[in-house]
């Protein structure tokens, strides 16, 4: 491994719920420093965003809960953990899958040619106006062939026609995820970003989105740096929580 804190605590686990609960009620009791990860080659309780179910078949895909502790970022923009996240996953899936096209759908789903591969659901807890610990859960499909839950779901697997090694995939995306950590901590918040914005599905695209429960067209404009989604809708630049907007593919 190359990194010099991420993964170097690794806790791997062949079931449990969920890694991110586990994580969570692990930490009620003991410390662990930061970068620790726990892994499990299957998940029978997986959780998405939005109360979803995170569908992952036993042994295929990576599904893995990183522990930050980022007390240097203000809580108004924990939105940046998302971001640096979803960068180095990009970065993973470029160098696994360097002919497809990859790109991070607002606020943090990986797609690759448009398909779903991959989730993040950070979870933070906070004190005293400070992030106290962050974490940060990822689902990548690997060598998962077929989806119940999706049809717009995909994989490694689907896209090369080849099962890969996972360890190798989990050693890459946690030193990229080490690198934008550190670049983070370094302050350097405008250039991510603007890298996070750059990746965007639709960017300069006009897409349809449900907004307040009604169907529209609006363009894609970026976030704002708390994270919110910057549409333009009916000429007028408006912006977006979770809650507020759903993407209609
Ligand atoms: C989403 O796209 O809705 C987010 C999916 C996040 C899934 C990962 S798998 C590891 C970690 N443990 C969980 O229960 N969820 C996250």
């Amino acid at each position: 491994m190359e990194t010099l804190f991420t993964g170097r605590h690794l806790i791997r686990l062949e079931a449990v719920a969920s890694t991110n609960t586990f994580l969570q009620e692990y930490l009620k009791a003991n410390t662990l420093p930061e970068g620790a990860v726990v892994i499990s080659d299957q998940q029978f309780d997986g959780r998405g965003q939005r109360g979803n179910t995170w569908e992952s078949e036993t042994g295929k895909n990576l599904t893995f809960s990183l522990l930050w502790k980022p007390t240097f970022l203000p809580i108004n923009y924990q939105f940046d953990l998302n971001r640096i996240t979803a960068l180095a996953i990009a970065e993973t899936l470029r160098s696994v899958l360097p002919d497809e096209k990859v790109c991070i759908k607002w606020p943090n789903d990986m797609l690759v040619n448009e398909k779903k591969i991959g989730g993040v659901l950070i979870e933070n807890s906070l004190r005293d106006n400070q992030i106290q610990h962050s974490i940060v859960g990822i689902g990548l499909n690997v060598n998962q062939e077929a989806f119940r839950l999706s049809a717009r779901a995909t994989s490694v697997i689907a896209l090369t026609g080849e099962e890969t090694e996972r360890e190798p995939i989990m050693e890459k995306l946690f030193t990229y995820l080490e690198a934008w950590y550190l670049k983070a901590r370094g302050g350097n918040l405008d250039d991510i970003r603007k890298r996070f914005d750059a990746e965007l599905f639709g960017l300069n695209s006009r897409l349809r989105f449900s907004i307040g429960g009604r169907e529209q067209d609006a363009l894609v404009c970026g976030t704002t740096a708390e994270g919110k989604l910057k549409l333009e809708v009916n000429g007028k630049m408006q912006e977006f929580d979770l809650q507020a907007v759903k993407w209609l593919w």
